[in-house]
């Protein structure tokens, strides 16, 4: 994860550590064996599992390392004794879909806003224990997105351009990120931002295009693409997402904000179609739907500032999408658990009416 032999943050809160990209972050960090130890703080929403640290929690050294709370990000009294006893806090906790932001933005404020300034909070608190000599400040590190650009037509985002943020979720978290920002220039916290692009890999909840379109596929249930299909997004392998974060945690300058790209920009027809070649499954189960409200174009960032930094990805986009097919195909027992219950209320309201009303995908 990160390249220091000897890490400089030691205990760390992991916040939402029981999601997709905040589970392989703990399990990764914890497979180094390098004596990191990790509480995960997670409200366990609909998107949090705790089965997707099962993998740490099976090997005794390593669950000796991991401590885990259920709570919520937004609550100051989960969230500040677990901040005082820690170096670093790393906050994945999030609402991360965006078509549920559509549907209902309030939990989107409440997490994403509140529980980031509940968090910060905390970290404050923390550095004026540090400025008495009682500890060492904390650092803090928000998880943001490349969504708070806003719909990039041409070019790459760097790091300094504008926020243009057009979903509740991506406003949400450029809020977050902006309070984030604004502790360290106001309080002089230890604040550091990364911006990831779209993540894909195991334990990926299957609301999200990859592993919706996957589970459905397998089950020859029809694939709903949004408007044309021709949306373009920029894809990262979950274990280079959680490894770029280890990077700037240990690596990042306080006060900057660090792209994470992926470099392997597709349009949505593309992924369909490499997903239907890798599964056997024919073209004829995509439909088009109607299109998501306020639906961008296409993503795609700069990362050369934290190549200057040291980091590279390590997974060949192929390669990454194939080992994806292959988690789903032998792990249904995760995803059929998960596609019950609230789910099917959640997929009727989301896709029911476009199902009705889609037509065939040339
Ligand atoms: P996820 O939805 O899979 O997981 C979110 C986790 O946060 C869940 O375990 C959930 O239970 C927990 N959580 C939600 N609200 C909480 C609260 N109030 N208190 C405590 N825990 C809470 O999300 P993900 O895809 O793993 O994304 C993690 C982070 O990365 C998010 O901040 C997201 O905005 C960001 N991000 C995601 C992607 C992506 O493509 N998935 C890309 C860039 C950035
Ligand atoms: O770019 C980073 C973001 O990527 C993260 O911040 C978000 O947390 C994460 O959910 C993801 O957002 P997207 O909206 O890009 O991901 P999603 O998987 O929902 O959609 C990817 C593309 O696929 C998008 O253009 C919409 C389209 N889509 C999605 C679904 C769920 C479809 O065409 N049909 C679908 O059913």
């Amino acid at each position: 994860m990160s390249d220091s032999i000897e890490p400089r943050f030691r205990r760390l809160l992991v916040t939402g550590g029981a999601g997709f990209i905040g589970s392989c972050f703990v399990r990764d960090v914890l497979a180094r064996r390098d004596g990191r130890s990790i509480t995960v703080l997670d409200k366990l929403t609909y998107a949090g599992n705790r089965v997707n640290l099962a993998p740490a929690e099976a090997d005794p050294e390593q669950a000796a390392r991991l401590r885990f709370i259920v709570g919520d990000i937004a609550d100051p009294a989960a969230v500040a004794p677990l901040v005082a006893e820690v170096d670093a806090v790393v906050n994945f906790a999030a609402e991360s879909h965006v078509d549920r932001s559509i549907l209902d933005p309030e939990a989107f404020l409440r997490t994403d806003v509140m529980g980031v300034h509940v968090l910060l909070e905390a970290c404050r608190a923390e550095r004026d224990r540090a400025a008495k000599g009682l500890r060492a400040a904390p650092r803090f590190l928000q998880v943001s997105t490349d969504e708070v650009y806003g719909s990039v037509e041409s070019g790459e985002s760097r790091e300094d351009d504008r926020l243009e943020p057009r979903s509740p979720y991506s406003a949400a978290k450029a809020a977050g990120e902006l309070l984030a920002r604004s502790y360290f220039v106001t309080y002089g916290l230890d604040v550091v931002v990364t911006r990831g692009s779209n993540t894909y890999g195991p334990y990926h909840h299957p609301e999200k295009l990859i592993p919706l379109f996957i589970t459905n596929a397998i089950d020859d249930q029809q694939l709903p693409l949004y408007g044309d299909g021709l949306q373009r997004r920029d894809w990262l392998y979950v274990a280079d997402h959680a490894g770029a974060i280890g990077h700037v945690l240990e690596h990042g300058a306080a006060g900057e904000t660090y792209n994470l790209a992926g470099n392997n920009e597709r349009t949505n027809r593309e992924i369909v179609t490499e997903l239907l070649a890798r599964l056997g499954k024919p073209w004829s189960l995509v439909r088009l739907v109607e299109d998501r409200p306020g639906h961008d174009r296409r993503y795609a960032m700069d990362s050369s500032k934290l190549a200057a930094l040291g980091w590279t990805n390590k997974m060949p986009f192929g390669d990454g999408l194939a080992a994806t097919v292959d988690w789903y195909r032998q792990n249904q027992d995760w995803w059929r658990s998960i596609k019950s219950g609230e789910w099917e209320a959640y997929y009727r309201r989301q896709y029911a009416a476009r199902l009705a009303g889609s037509r065939e995908a040339t």
